[in-house]
């Protein structure tokens, strides 16, 4: 009897593992996979080169399942934010993922990745897993070297002189420091699109990582001193995608509290979140360098947005003032457009009033209507494509004069 029972259990265990491994054979595919699942046409340009010697994967959804007869498609890149990939932008399938989203729209869409992401993870000559220098970047290094270096294939396969430009958090961060650092750039860019931009970070809500942050001078250099050069380090980062299997894939108690890292992270909003994009959110390694967290902490803790502070005497050596330089916004003259909320625990309203002062071609400024609106709805929330996604083809439209 008992013999029995104990079979009928294994038995249960082991369907209930093989459901939860359909889900994760699905939830495993990359961003080029789930194009190709989801039926669009995909181009995969590898191991485009950095002034730094990175090696970038940039991916081309170059039209929509549906090939309509037209002359020429608008060029559009979409950055990520920190910790993201361009997965995130296909994440939720063809009515809900921006890309899919601006492709069935006539876009010609172009998905980044960063370097250090999981699509990015080379180097000329140097080895993530062996050379700390590898990690010796923050956005301001991603700004100048990696989009620069995205920027020249896309003019070189599209031959157009402008493309538009749409960021998330970091991918906004990113862009504002490109269009001051080189401003010849904004000559390229016919319309910016911020979803929760990240310039002035004087107000950022998230308690646990205004904390964090405040700490940078105390834990940066203890991070320096036991080797630590990115979060998560390996094996942890291959410990929470096991983790996440386990944990967030199955409905119930421990998917809620999968969630509620999410809102821990970005803000509560329950009523937007599609529970089953969870461990998919979850399911890929992501990285990010220790220099990138403690650059966006000393924006915190400064209020300013300004250069890495490596401290007085290297700030001598390098700015040749004590204090890094802010970064200057008067020179991002591209035409931008912001999209924020109040429920967004990550870019306050308040932050992004400050940067659309400073922004001297501030075209668009959009406040989410619906009060609870996360950090990251702007990728999953379930009613995105009409609270987001339209004004932003709205904007785009209005700068993007068809030929
Ligand atoms: C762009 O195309 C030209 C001519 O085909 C080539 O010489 C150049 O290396 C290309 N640049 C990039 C960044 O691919
Ligand atoms: C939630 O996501 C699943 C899987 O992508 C989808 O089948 C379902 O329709 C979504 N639910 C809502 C309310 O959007
Ligand atoms: C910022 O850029 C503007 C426009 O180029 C320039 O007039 C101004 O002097 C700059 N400000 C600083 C502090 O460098």
């Amino acid at each position: 009897m008992f013999k029995l029972a104990l079979m009928v259990w294994i038995c249960v265990l082991v369907l209930q593992e093989s459901v939860r491994t359909n889900i994760i054979d699905e939830m495993d595919l990359s961003t080029v996979q789930l194009i190709k699942k989801n039926g669009y046409p995909v181009e995969i340009y590898n191991n485009i080169v950095t002034e730094d010697g990175y090696l970038l994967d940039m991916y081309r959804i170059p039209h929509g399942k549906i090939r309509k007869k037209r002359k020429s498609r608008n060029p559009v890149l979409l950055m990520h934010g920190l910790l993201g990939t361009s997965r995130d932008y296909v994440l939720t399938g063809p009515e809900k993922g921006l890309a899919y989203f601006l492709a069935d729209r006539d876009y010609d869409v172009w998905l980044g990745n960063a370097r250090s992401t999981i699509y990015s993870k080379n180097h000329l000559r140097l080895n993530p897993d062996t050379d700390s220098d590898f990690w010796d970047y923050s956005f301001h290094e991603i700004a100048i070297y990696d989009l620069p270096a995205k920027f020249a294939i896309i003019k070189n396969v599209t031959k157009k002189e402008r493309l538009s430009y749409i960021g998330m958090s970091q991918g906004t961060t990113v862009f504002y420091i490109l269009a001051s650092m080189k401003p010849e750039y904004n000559n390229y860019v016919n319309v910016m699109v911020a979803l929760a931009p990240v310039a002035y970070m004087a107000n950022f809500y998230n308690p646990m990582y205004r904390l964090l942050a405040k700490f940078e001078p105390i834990w940066a250099p203890l991070a320096s001193l036991i080797g630590l050069h990115r979060i998560p380090p390996p094996p942890i980062d291959q410990l929470l995608v096991e983790a996440n299997r386990r944990f967030c894939t199955q409905e119930g108690f421990f998917q809620v509290i999968c969630a509620n890292i999410l809102f821990l992270s970005g803000g509560y909003d329950p009523l937007q979140l599609n529970l089953t994009v969870v461990p998919a959110l979850y399911e890929i390694k992501r990285t990010a360098s220790i220099r990138q967290l403690r650059h966006y902490s000393q924006n915190i803790n400064s209020g300013l947005f300004r250069q890495f502070d490596f401290g007085k005497k290297v700030n001598l050596e390098k700015y040749g003032s004590p204090k890094p330089p802010a970064y200057n916004l008067t020179k991002v003259t591209a035409p931008t457009a912001l999209f924020y909320s109040e429920g967004d625990w990550i870019t306050h309203a308040l932050d992004v009033e400050t940067l659309s002062e400073e922004l001297p071609n501030c075209v668009y400024k959009y406040k989410i209507p619906y009060k609870q609106f996360n950090h990251y709805d702007y990728l999953i929330a379930n009613d995105v494509v009409s609270m987001v996604y339209q004004n932003v083809f709205y904007v785009l439209e209005k700068y993007n004069k068809i030929i």
